[in-house]
């Protein structure tokens, strides 16, 4: 596995003179903030050797190098889920990637479900924390040499970066809640015991995506932030149909307050 981490690697840093240290995970629904990307190169999986090779069609992305707001970042536009089919080792080998590209600050964004009763559709929470639901651990297997056998978890989102995550949405003006995120397999929404289940067990949103890849990445020693935008509600008496239009149409609604905050953390951090 090594190997083909250091050729993906090579392969990219022969390809683009961009050295950025930040990455972003571009969520469903969430590719607005690559438009505000000034892109200085942009590579398809289907192009990158060893990358995973996209299932769902329509569906391919891209690795993008660019600038935000000024700033050099590195954005996946489009990640690979594990309800794809794809392995935990195929869904965190970008970050794996990225520790060799001397990325040091990962920004991750979703859609999910919210299960806190103060919570409103349409809400962007800042990822506090998350609890591992997904039936295989992406560190599973021979232990890399990026970081030791047993990781510590005690701060998987950086507190720095959220305190300034915090400060940025005040000055903005741009409502926030906070809470953890809860990483489910999916492909299915929760049913309304599901949902139940999930707030019992300490969550204040689920969603299908996130957890392998913040693991891995702060198995790199890779500073982690995460958005988390709550695009229905699994709320005992508020539990409607959800569908994926409806969560790209929430998530898409909200999405340039996303880009703000992530955009002047940017800029903050680099
Ligand atoms: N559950 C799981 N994943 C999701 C949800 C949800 O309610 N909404 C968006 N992604």
């Amino acid at each position: 596995m090594l190997a083909p981490i250091k050729e993906t690697a090579e392969w990219l840093l022969a390809r683009t003179a961009s050295r950025p240290t930040t990455a972003v995970v571009l969520g469903t629904g969430l590719g607005r903030l690559a438009e505000e990307i000034e892109v200085i190169d942009a590579f398809p999986y289907s192009e990158i050797p060893n990358f995973p090779v996209s299932t769902v069609e329509g569906h391919s992305g891209r690795l993008i190098f660019g600038r935000l707001g000024g700033k050099e970042v590195m954005a996946m536009e489009g990640r690979f889920h594990y309800y794809e089919g794809y392995t935990m080792k195929e869904v965190t080998f970008p970050m794996r990637v990225m520790y060799e590209l001397g990325i040091k600050n990962l920004f991750v964004s979703n859609a999910s479900g919210g299960m806190s009763p103060d919570f409103e559709i349409g809400d962007l929470m800042l990822i506090t924390d998350h609890i591992n639901l997904f039936p295989e651990h992406p560190l599973r297997g021979k232990n890399f040499p990026t970081g030791p056998r047993f990781p510590d978890m005690s701060e998987a989102y950086d507190r720095e970066y959220l305190a300034m995550a915090r400060e940025i949405a005040k000055e903005k003006g741009i409502r926030v809640v906070e809470g953890v995120y809860a990483g489910t397999q999916g492909p299915t929404f929760e049913t309304p015991a599901e949902y139940k289940m999930f707030r019992i067990l300490g969550g204040d949103a689920v969603g299908m995506s996130t957890v392998p890849e913040v693991i891995v990445a702060n198995h790199c020693g890779i500073r982690c932030f995460g958005i988390s935008i709550i695009t229905d509600l699994g709320v005992e008496g508020k539990i409607v149909e959800v569908s994926h239009e409806e969560v790209q149409k929430a998530a898409n609604a909200v999405q340039p307050l996303m880009a703000d905050i992530f955009r002047e953390l940017v800029n903050r951090i680099a």
